[in-house]
């Protein structure tokens, strides 16, 4: 059966690579996964407050709601100042609340960090694999990709023209396919 799975994307920036990178995903991925980008801009930051007082905000309800029944998340992101964007970690922090509920738990999950520098998001990629552990995600070990230079990347059309860098994202979505149907704690 076809598992379903969210994808974050750690830029808001309307030419964002990482979004690119999204896209290409999708078109990559074997037809045993079903790619959808969810949408993590227009989301409040966290506060605390709301869900210890019962009164968690809409936009929160939401973004829990949509994102519980997937059977699988998958992060694409840049690195900024060596870490996760504070777009995707609010995204982590909403997703996670009110303790006991979090909408994270058990799916499993993959990671791609991409950036115009020579180390490919290293930094962020692995940051985000914290946070990941103590939310219960299992993520993916190999293949591990950081995808550097991406400004040479992508052509007009955002596709990417390289080919082995092609072959190495249909190797991981593969291996993600697999991943998701041996984690999955969805039926
Ligand atoms: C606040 C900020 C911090 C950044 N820090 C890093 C960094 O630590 N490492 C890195 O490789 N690039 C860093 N960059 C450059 C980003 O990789 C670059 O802007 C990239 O295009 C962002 O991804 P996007 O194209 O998906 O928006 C930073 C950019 C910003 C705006």
């Amino acid at each position: 059966m076809t598992k379903k799975i969210a994808v974050f994307v750690g830029s808001l920036r309307k030419e964002s690579f990482n979004r690119k990178m999204a896209r290409v995903l999708t078109t990559l991925s074997p037809q045993s996964l079903a790619l959808e980008i969810i949408e993590i801009g227009g989301l409040p930051l966290y506060n605390q407050d709301y869900d210890d007082e019962g009164k968690p905000l809409s936009a929160w309800i939401e973004f829990r709601q949509r994102v519980k029944p997937f059977d699988g998340v998958l992060f694409v992101t840049p690195e900024y100042n060596r870490s996760v964007p504070g777009v995707l970690k609010n995204a982590l922090d909403v997703g996670s609340r009110p303790y006991g509920q979090s909408v994270w738990e058990g799916k499993p999950g993959a990671v791609i960090s991409v950036s115009p520098g020579a180390i490919g998001g290293f930094g962020a990629n692995h940051h985000l694999r914290q946070s990941l552990v103590f939310l219960n995600v299992p993520a993916m070990q190999q293949p591990e990709v950081y995808i550097g230079s991406a400004a040479k990347l992508f052509d007009a059309n955002g596709n990417i023209t390289n080919e082995t860098t092609r072959e190495l994202l249909t190797k991981f979505m593969n291996a993600f396919s697999v991943w998701v149907a041996k984690n999955s704690t969805n039926p």
